[in-house]
């Protein structure tokens, strides 16, 4: 047999340290590497399959749809963009769909259009502010969104029109909103900044100095829309409704897609003025539809409500058995867990030794972001797993 890794060792660039696994095959929460060898996925393609690897609904619309029609160009109607469309819509807040290939696609198409916005009814207005301690994407214009110097430092000097300030900071954002600001973009919970859950009245508040002011309120919903957090999105825990809505992730189970949802007021690109050659293709969007037709029909969220709870649960006691974790957090299915010092890549190893595939979102975090059809027997079987390998350390 080739051997992968040294081949990927000789002609990749090197952007990432990844595990010496070989993944060929996925099934639910499980996935097998080339020696035979099962884990459980506590990764899930990094929140991406919501329905878990090869959902015999996703394998049945890519099938079909890739034996009819796989790429058009957007200048003419296809019918799965426009039936996923229409299914988005119909279970949002939101009343326009635009559709690319990644979360990073989408959140620059929807910082493109709070500007077009801004340009057409705020003056001018262009600068965004955001967070620190977010992740937008790693395109140019998404880095400087993300406020996380790691991100950053590399890559300076970083297009202008941002602002980072603190997140979960009312006053910070106040004092950040000038002429120029037309709109405010924030991840309901962070995800890659180490699953960070803001306090109870935040987004309200964020919402109604948006509306105070004028500006667009954009919620970044690629990691934790599409049932992730326990429910379809989630703002609707919050109390609060976006203007603009980024999605990617879970949306299509493993296929890759983004979309920006839009109310109609904000909905104000020209026919010219945004596109995507891919974005809208007929395999994606019939798998993103399969999905989330899924999602709906068998309150998916809602498992991840349930189940997340029984993993927050079982990841609590766990802190009470060993000192060292110092926090558990995050809502339904996206979890992490801190401990008082930096420890988490080794846990990440051992874990994986045990069979187990989890993420060191910082130094000091672990993340869980399994598959959200996952049950509580697959949820005790990681929490065996952490409890020996935390009991090692
Ligand atoms: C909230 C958020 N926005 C945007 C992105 C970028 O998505 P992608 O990696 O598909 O470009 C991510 C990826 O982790 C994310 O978590």
């Amino acid at each position: 047999m080739d051997n992968w890794q040294e081949l990927e060792k000789k002609y990749f660039m090197r952007t990432v340290e990844r595990a010496p696994v070989t993944l060929v095959k996925g099934r639910g929460v499980y996935v097998w590497d080339d020696n035979g060898r099962q884990y459980l996925d506590f990764v899930g393609g990094w929140a991406v399959n919501s329905l878990g690897h090869c959902h015999p609904v996703v394998v049945e619309a890519v099938q079909k749809q890739v034996a009819e029609l796989i790429q058009t160009s957007n200048h003419y109607y296809t019918i799965p963009q426009v039936r996923l469309a229409q299914l988005l819509v119909e279970n949002s807040c939101l009343d326009r769909v635009f559709f690319g290939n990644s979360g990073a696609e989408a959140v620059e198409g929807a910082v493109k259009l709070a500007r077009r916005y801004g340009k057409l009814r705020l003056n001018g207005a262009y600068e965004v502010i955001s967070a620190t301690g977010s992740f937008h994407g790693r395109t140019l214009a998404m880095v400087s969104a993300s406020g996380q110097l790691k991100h950053q430092q590399p890559y300076t000097p970083l297009p202008s029109g941002f602002v980072n300030v603190e997140f979960n900071n009312i006053e910070a954002i106040k004092k950040a909103t000038v002429e120029k600001t037309c709109a405010v973009m924030l991840e309901p919970v962070q995800g890659e900044g180490g699953v960070n859950v803001p306090d109870d009245g935040y987004l309200k508040e964020v919402r109604s100095w948006c509306d105070e002011k004028g500006i667009l309120l954009i919620l970044d919903e690629v990691q934790t829309g599409m049932g992730r957090t326990g429910t379809l999105f989630a703002h609707q825990q919050f109390g609060v409704e976006p203007d603009i809505m980024p999605l990617a992730k879970g949306l299509g189970s493993g296929m890759p897609i983004g979309a920006i949802l839009a109310r109609e007021s904000a909905s104000v690109f020209s026919p010219g003025e945004h596109g995507s050659t891919f974005g809208g293709n007929p395999v994606t969007c019939a798998a993103a539809f399969a999905t989330t037709r899924y999602i709906i029909e068998n309150d998916i969220p809602g498992n991840a409500r349930r189940v997340g709870k029984h993993l927050a649960e079982g990841l609590d006691r766990l802190k009470e058995k060993h000192s060292f974790i110092t926090e558990v957090r995050g809502r339904g299915l996206l979890l992490a867990m801190e401990f008082d010092s930096d420890m988490a890549l080794s846990l990440r190893k051992a874990c994986l030794a045990e069979g187990l595939l989890v993420n060191d979102v910082k130094t000091d975090a672990l993340r869980l972001m399994p598959p959200l059809i996952i049950g509580e027997t697959e949820v005790d079987a990681a929490l065996a797993i952490l409890d020996r390998v935390l009991s090692r350390i």
